[in-house]
C-alpha cells in the first residue's frame, strides 16, 4: 500500500505566557494510505486541527517533515509551498467560508479565475463540480438560500477545483444534521472509489468512522493508533 503522507516527528508548541509553553503535538509519525479515507479522531483539544493544518501546509510545524506524495513540503519555499498546496490539496473546514454575494456555481469558479484560469474554463470546470456533487439545480442561489448540507457541498466542490489528489477536511459534518452528514460521507466515499482521491477527515461522525479505511487516534498531543503505519 502507498502512502500519500508520511511524517516524521512533527512537533509543535504555543508560548501560552512568560513560564508557560503548550505542547500541542509531541512528536508525531503518521503515515496516510493513497487512495483511502483516512479518519482523525480525539477529544477536543488533543491536536487534531493542529495536525490537519500542517499536513496540508498551511500551518508550519516547530520540529519534524510532512511528505507529501515524496515531497517535504517545508523544504519548499513559500511561493512553492503555495503552488504545491494548489495543486494537490483541497481544503475543507466546518465553516464553508463562502462568499455570501455570489452564487454557489460562482463561489466554485471564482478561485478558479483568481489562480490563472479563463473565466469559461473556470465555469464550465464549476458546473462539471457542481454534478458531481449533485446541486446543478442549486446552481444559481446563494449561500443564504442553500441548507447547511449544500453550502458544504459547495465547499466540497470548491475545494475540488484544480483536482487535487489530496482532501483534507476539518469536521466537515460538525455543523449538519444526520440527513445531510450523510450526504457529505456518500460523497467522500464516490471521491475515493470514483475519482481515486486521498481523504484525510478529523471528525466525530460515527458513520464516518465506521466507512474509514485507517483510523488515527489522537490523544493529548500524540497519535495513539494508526493501522496504517502499525499493520
Ligand atoms: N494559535 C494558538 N495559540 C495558542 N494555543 C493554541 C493555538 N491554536 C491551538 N491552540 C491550542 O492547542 C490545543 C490543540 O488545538 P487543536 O489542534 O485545535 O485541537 P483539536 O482540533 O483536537 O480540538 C488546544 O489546547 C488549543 O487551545
Ligand atoms: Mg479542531
Amino acid at each position: 500500500m502507498e502512502n500519500i503522507i508520511i511524517t516524521d516527528g512533527l512537533r509543535k508548541s504555543y508560548k501560552v505566557s512568560k513560564q508557560n509553553t503548550l505542547d500541542v503535538l509531541k512528536g508525531v509519525n503518521i503515515s496516510v494510505p493513497q487512495n483511502k479515507i483516512s479518519v482523525i479522531i480525539g477529544a477536543s483539544g488533543a491536536g487534531k486541527s493542529t495536525l490537519l493544518h500542517i499536513l496540508g501546509g498551511i500551518d508550519t510545524p516547530d520540529r519534524g517533515k510532512v511528505r507529501i506524495a515524496g515531497t517535504d513540503i517545508f523544504s519548499l519555499g513559500q511561493k512553492k509551498l503555495s503552488r504545491f498546496r494548489n495543486k494537490n490539496i483541497g481544503f475543507v473546514f466546518q465553516f464553508h467560508h463562502l462568499l455570501p454575494e455570489f452564487t454557489a456555481l460562482e463561489n466554485i469558479a471564482i478561485p478558479m479565475m483568481i489562480g490563472g484560469s479563463s473565466r469559461k474554463e473556470a465555469f464550465n470546470r464549476a458546473a462539471e463540480l457542481i454534478e458531481i456533487t449533485g446541486l446543478s439545480h442549486r446552481k444559481d442561489h446563494k449561500p443564504a438560500e442553500l441548507s447547511g448540507g449544500e453550502q458544504q457541498r459547495t465547499a466540497l466542490a470548491r475545494a475540488l477545483s484544480n483536482n487535487p489528489e489530496l482532501i483534507l477536511a476539518d469536521e466537515p459534518t460538525g455543523n449538519l444534521d444526520s440527513a445531510n452528514a450523510k450526504i457529505i460521507n456518500d460523497l467522500f466515499i464516490e471521491l475515493r472509489d470514483k475519482y481515486k482521491k486521498s481523504l484525510v477527515i478529523v471528525t466525530h461522525n460515527k458513520d464516518l468512522m465506521a466507512i474509514g479505511d485507517n483510523l488515527i487516534e489522537m490523544v493529548d498531543g500524540v497519535v495513539v493508533k494508526n493501522p496504517a503505519t502499525t499493520g
